[in-house]
């Protein structure tokens, strides 16, 4: 088939390599035109594992193009994919700005039926402002062309993207035809191979299945921080809690560890959306607030551990952070809060090493540029360096190889052997034991 993606951020460029490497024909469209570039270069905008080969073997192929220029892409395509982004707006809404240009630039092109699938996550009702944009375009130019809008919400995991594009537990589309249901079958039959992924429904129903998925996932998160915030205070070790409710089948061992709160570029805005959607329509949406107001307290937790035990002026003081990004796996340090933490610091008077396997590119760039004057913080190339005479070392993000660190190294390098634990999965380390002052989240 042929097909065209608009947007080469984390979700357009997965979906479009990973259609090409079933077979279709994909062009993927942005208007960022030195992404573009680069992209025809083989040099990739993101991390993420596996995606730089599928790129450049389709590329290579002549299946995988990259363009600026929607008309172009849009010629002989029989389904366009929106991928671009929803950012919150002030008012925590999901900003459809770039969804609906993007459907109103199709409007302008459309020459013959195609389906147009909204792959962004969008809040319920938006397909209809999709094809509304759609036909107004038309009418403008005074085309009667057919179209149908779907509904297809993407479920892939920064970190495994790839892998959760190519074997997805299940595949939601939203329809309101026959015909664009047969064309969705059709695209999505190879990734069904040994059993029905897809699930069809209506759309606004696709539409809100993905808020639903990501508002239990937080919610999950959510609960298991204050609980852990508790175990703090009665002095319960919230590891055996963990293990002692995951256990039960009806709960599960998923999304329950305690940590910084969530952060990323989908939980934070899909509960703040969909908050926001409930009190457009007069419901006041007490659980989805509660968990929302968890998590932006829960990002100053490791911070007022570490001004327990310094006091509220940290001049003077050197902290080592590892991770930056906003979970394992990716570059992606949006509303991370490892980037929260290093604010206080800084804003408390501290100088901090920062490291990240792979975030560091990312930080240079997004992070405000005057916290990288007078020192404040340095980016480091190594974990180890993050640690030369620091007064303790902030554990944020749960890379692999901050789980088994070399302690002794690390009390030879640290000034002070103390260490404040922020992430989400605790290892079976005895920190104790091998002479370090430990700060955990439900745990001492
Ligand atoms: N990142 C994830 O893990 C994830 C997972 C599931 C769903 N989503 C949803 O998918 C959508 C995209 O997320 P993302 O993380 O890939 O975003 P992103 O910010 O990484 O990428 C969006 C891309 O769209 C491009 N763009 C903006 N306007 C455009 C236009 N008019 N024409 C062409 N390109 C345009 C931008 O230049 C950018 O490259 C969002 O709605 C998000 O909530 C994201």
């Amino acid at each position: 088939m042929k097909i065209a993606v608009v947007g080469t951020g984390y979700v357009g460029l997965v979906t479009g390599a990973c259609f090409a490497e079933m077979g279709h024909c994909v062009t993927c469209v942005d208007v960022d035109a030195e992404k573009v570039a680069k992209l025809k270069d083989g040099w990739m905008p993101i991390y993420e594992p596996g995606l730089k080969q599928i790129v450049l073997r389709n590329s290579e192929e002549g299946r995988l193009l990259f363009t600026t220029s929607l008309a172009e892409a849009m010629v002989e395509a029989e389904i366009i994919f929106i991928a671009v982004g929803t950012p919150s707006g002030e008012d925590g809404s999901a900003d459809l700005q770039y969804v609906l240009a993007v459907a109103g630039e199709i409007g302008a092109s459309l020459s013959d039926y195609a389906v147009v699938v909204t792959k962004s996550t969008v809040p319920v009702g938006t397909a209809e402002k999709v094809k509304a944009a759609v036909a107004r375009e038309l009418q403008e130019r005074g085309a009667e062309v057919a179209y149908d809008v779907v509904s297809n919400p993407e479920f892939l995991k920064e970190g495994a993207a790839v892998e959760d594009f190519m074997k997805p537990d299940r595949i939601v589309v939203g329809v309101d035809s026959d015909r664009s249901r047969d064309v969705m079958r059709e695209l999505y039959k190879d990734f069904s191979r040994n059993h029905d992924r897809i699930l069809f429904m209506g759309v606004k129903d696709a539409e809100m299945t993905k808020y639903t998925g990501n508002a239990m996932l937080a919610t999950k998160i959510s609960f298991m921080n204050e609980i852990a915030n508790l175990c703090d205070r009665l002095d319960v070790d919230v590891e055996n809690v963990r293990l002692g409710i995951g256990s039960d089948s009806r709960i599960g061992y998923s999304f329950i560890y305690p940590g910084c709160g969530y952060g990323g570029s989908c939980f934070p805005k899909d509960v703040r959306a969909l908050i926001h959607t409930a009190k457009e329509n007069n419901y006041q949406p007490m659980v989805l607030q509660a968990v929302h107001e968890r998590n932006e307290d829960q990002k100053h937790v490791l911070f007022r551990k570490i001004t327990a035990r310094f006091g509220e002026d940290l001049s003077g003081l050197t902290f080592g952070l590892w991770g930056l990004a906003f979970k394992p796996g990716t570059d992606d340090i949006r509303e991370a809060p490892a980037v929260v933490l290093l604010g206080e610091l800084i804003a408390a008077g501290a100088k901090v090493l920062a490291y990240d396997p792979e975030a560091l590119e990312a930080a240079r760039t997004e992070l405000p540029p005057h916290w990288f004057e007078h020192g404040c913080v340095t980016l480091v190339r190594h974990q180890y360096e993050a640690l030369e005479q620091v007064d303790a070392l902030a554990l944020v993000t749960e890379w692999k190889p901050f789980r088994h660190p070399d302690f002794r190294a690390m009390k030879e390098m640290m000034k002070q052997a103390i260490i404040f634990d922020g992430r989400n999965q605790y290892n079976p380390l005895n920190l104790k034991e091998d002479g370090f002052e430990y700060f955990g989240i439900g745990r001492h």
